[in-house]
């Protein structure tokens, strides 16, 4: 059967900011900037993404690239049957475990996103948003049904294949991405006050950063661009021979980092401008879907037309930035399922899209119905987020490096990355000193720090 390719390079590039740009750039960058010392962080921020999230990119983009292959397959035909196959398994495995949860964010934010359309906020006093929040999660049914549907809207796109589907999609969804992030930016930052928030986020303010700092900056960079697991190595496996890699890696990584950026100009502007402080905004889903609902109706005005589209748009957003990383991380998984198992593109989309709804559902319902199955003080939920995030995958990228520097032949990777000779590629041994050196033993620093508190 023959592959699949994409069939532009602007499609590939595009396809892979698509994975990159998630609720990780919307909802983490800006609040951990906020916390951090502003731009001191951003500047720490951009070290990690240039210094160790760039040299994985590359490999990941490498490996995917000249084995043509799912991730899983890619590194047992490149380990040669020793033990290091076993990285694109657990790549694969690690995909399809974020994939349970982050598809359960994804509904919450077609639900604000219907919410805000039809003016539903209007009214809502400021303390009741946590409330409007917690019924809706705990409720068995609602946001369940989003899920189901944000779900299927992933598996219908993965089925389209990957010129039809995942390049067609990203070519109309990122765009429209890019436009609404600029223009909400651009109306947040003309606010009264908000230049109080725009210097928030750009004062650099060293006295904040000490070793978690740069712990945090290190773990939001990996999750960010999607590294450490199959995403990108699965993409870069219809990538023509001829694509540029360390160029293709330079662009998603330059606009993953604006659109983290820019999303912070979204936020902050706003909060400061009904005299928020943003030590109250709170992080991750209470920032939000509790705080940021508030801040956009006080700002703009309660139930007024502004209000209404703005939210919109903001929900909206992120919406569009959730799916098209949701998507990336079901082309893993039914990458791996119908190449490894011999099954058609349709089968394999199908098996792993049930096992999501599955567990998926058990993510869901662990806000309500399900709040009691608790594991180290954290429900199901939680629990997927943070044994992805905090162990799965700084371990998946310290291996990936690992691999890359130390097992993958260095004349293949001279060969790869300069497409035979035809790319100049002064930074090469730079690139293979981070993946042997620098790149584990900072994950390794982290870990041990980790352990150690
Ligand atoms: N990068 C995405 C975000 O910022 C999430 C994501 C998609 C991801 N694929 C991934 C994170 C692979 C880690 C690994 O939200």
């Amino acid at each position: 059967m023959k592959r699949e390719k994409f069939g532009t390079s602007l499609g590939a590039i595009l396809a892979a900011a698509g994975s990159a740009v998630g609720l990780g750039n919307i909802w983490r960058f800006p609040i951990e900037t906020g916390q951090n010392g502003g731009a001191a962080f951003i500047i720490i921020y951009i070290m990690c993404i240039i210094l160790l999230g760039l040299p994985v990119m590359i490999s990941e983009f490498l490996i995917g690239r000249y084995t043509h292959t799912n991730t899983a397959g890619a590194y047992r035909i490149l380990s040669k049957g020793k033990k290091w196959r076993w990285i694109g398994r657990m790549s694969v495995f690690t995909g399809w475990f974020i994939l349970c949860y982050y598809v359960v964010v994804g509904g919450w934010t077609m639900h604000y996103t219907f919410l805000s359309a039809t003016n539903a906020f209007n009214g809502v006093k400021s303390t009741e948003f946590g409330d409007v929040f917690n019924q809706f999660v705990s409720n068995p049914w609602q946001p369940l049904l989003w899920f189901v549907l944000f779900v299927l809207l992933t598996h219908f796109v993965i089925t389209r294949g990957v010129q039809s589907g995942i390049e067609r999609y990203s070519k109309i969804l990122m765009p429209t991405l890019f436009i609404i992030v600029v223009f909400l930016a651009v109306s947040s930052v003309m606010l009264p006050g908000a230049s109080a928030g725009v210097e928030f986020l750009l004062r650099p303010d060293w006295s904040k950063v000490d070793s978690t700092v740069i712990i945090e900056a290190m773990g939001q960079a990996f999750y960010s661009l999607s590294i450490g697991m199959g995403c990108l190595c699965t993409y870069a496996s219809y990538f023509e021979k001829s694509t540029p890699l360390a160029k293709t890696a330079l662009h998603v990584c330059v606009i993953d980092t604006m659109i983290a950026i820019l999303a912070g100009f979204i936020i902050f502007p706003s909060v400061f401008n009904i005299g928020m402080n943003p030590n109250e905004v709170g992080v991750g889903a209470s920032l939000t879907f509790i705080s940021l609902p508030n801040v956009f109706q006080q700002s703009l005005g309660e139930g007024s037309l502004m209000s209404v589209l703005f939210s919109t748009m903001f929900y909206f957003l992120l919406f569009v930035a959730a799916l098209t990383s949701a998507i990336s991380l079901h082309e893993v998984a039914t990458a791996y399922v119908s190449e490894e198992y011999n099954l058609t593109r349709h089968r394999g989309a199908v098996i792993v899209t049930v096992t999501v709804l599955v567990l998926g559902a058990l993510c869901s319902l662990s806000f309500g119905p399900l709040s009691d199955i608790q594991l180290f003080d954290r429900n199901i939920f939680s629990m997927f987020d943070d044994l992805s995030g905090m162990i799965l995958l700084p371990i998946g990228v310290m291996f990936i490096s690992l691999f890359a520097g130390w097992r993958l032949d260095r004349e293949l990777y001279h060969n790869e990355i300069s497409n035979h000779g035809d790319l100049r590629t002064p930074y090469f041994r730079l690139l293979i000193f981070s993946l042997r050196y620098a790149i584990p033993i900072a994950i390794a620093v982290v870990f041990i720090d980790q352990i150690l508190r």
